[in-house]
């Protein structure tokens, strides 16, 4: 018996010192885990960090990434950006839609809130011929990119309360930063494979910020990154707050059912 046990050890060790090695092979280094305000039971967005967020985006990667699920009105909800009505309507007007006139006619003209953001391309087929491989729609990539850090540490990555589901923003995060040869502008260490057709997208001083924050790169990769999760995911912090109330409610109950049980079957003996 004593004899499997040791086998058994032994086989789930090499399993566990070799499976990140074999992760790191097909998918690129698995990238650092970040702190982010959104992480968590309690998390909640930056107000601050998604509006610089949008503004990269907007300034930066809308020039080739649609984000064809979202709304402009949408900036203007709580739990988002929560820019102001007149900005929102400033945003969208800023769009030009394709739409049909009163006679079916198509026509051109300008966005409302009420707009999704427009697509940037007919098809992926048209994309790609203009950037060599087609730009993905950013609208859930936070949430579509994730990795597994595996065995075992991925079993730590399920349990309940630690669920770790900051995995694509921290993708990002590192696909911006990880142009790190200087003479391969579609050099990436964090992309599968390594060869990416984005040519390195951001760098100092690109973007302006009004609030003091440093214009690295590695302040607006992580601002893009937060506004792309909350774009992903745009009930977030609604979610988190329903889900509290709902731990805090059972535990309630289950007090209350102790002490009704108790009760009812206090004469019982
Ligand atoms: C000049 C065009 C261009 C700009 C600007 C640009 N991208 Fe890209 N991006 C691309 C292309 C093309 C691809 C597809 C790459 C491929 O398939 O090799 C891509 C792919 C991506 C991907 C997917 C990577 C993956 O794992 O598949 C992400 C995420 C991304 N871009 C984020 C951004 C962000 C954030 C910005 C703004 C800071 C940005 N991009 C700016 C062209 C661009």
């Amino acid at each position: 018996m004593n004899r499997f046990k040791s086998i058994f050890v032994a086989v789930a060790l090499s399993a566990a010192s070799l499976a990140p090695a074999l992760a790191a092979e097909t998918h690129g280094p698995v990238p650092a885990r970040l702190n982010w305000s959104f992480a968590g039971p309690f998390g909640t967005f930056d107000r601050g960090q998604i509006q610089r967020g949008f503004r990269v985006y907007r300034e930066v990667c809308a020039a080739c990434h649609s984000l064809s699920l979202l709304s402009f009105r949408n900036l203007g909800e709580p739990g988002g950006p929560e820019f102001s009505e007149g900005q929102v309507k400033a945003l969208a007007a800023d769009y030009k839609i394709k739409d049909f006139d009163d006679k079916g006619e198509p026509v051109e003209r300008e966005g409302r809130p009420a707009d999704r953001f427009p697509k940037l391309f007919a098809n992926a087929e048209a994309a790609a011929a203009t950037h060599g491989a087609a730009p993905p729609d950013l609208s859930v990539i936070a949430k579509a990119r994730s990795y597994s850090r595996g065995f075992p540490l991925f079993l730590l990555d399920a349990l309940p309360g630690m669920a770790y589901q900051e995995h694509g923003v921290d993708y990002i995060v590192a696909l911006l930063n990880g142009y790190t040869k200087a003479d391969d502008p579609n050099w990436n260490e964090y992309y599968p494979g390594h060869a990416i057709k984005m040519g390195k997208p951001l760098s100092d001083g690109q973007v302006d910020y009004t609030d003091g924050s440093p214009k690295t790169v590695a302040q607006y990769s992580r601002d893009v990154s937060a506004f792309l999760m909350w774009a992903a995911e745009p009930h977030l912090e609604q979610r988190k707050r329903t889900g509290l109330n709902v731990m805090i409610f059972l535990i309630v109950f289950a007090g209350l059912l102790y002490f009704t049980k108790k009760r009812i079957w206090a004469d019982a003996h």
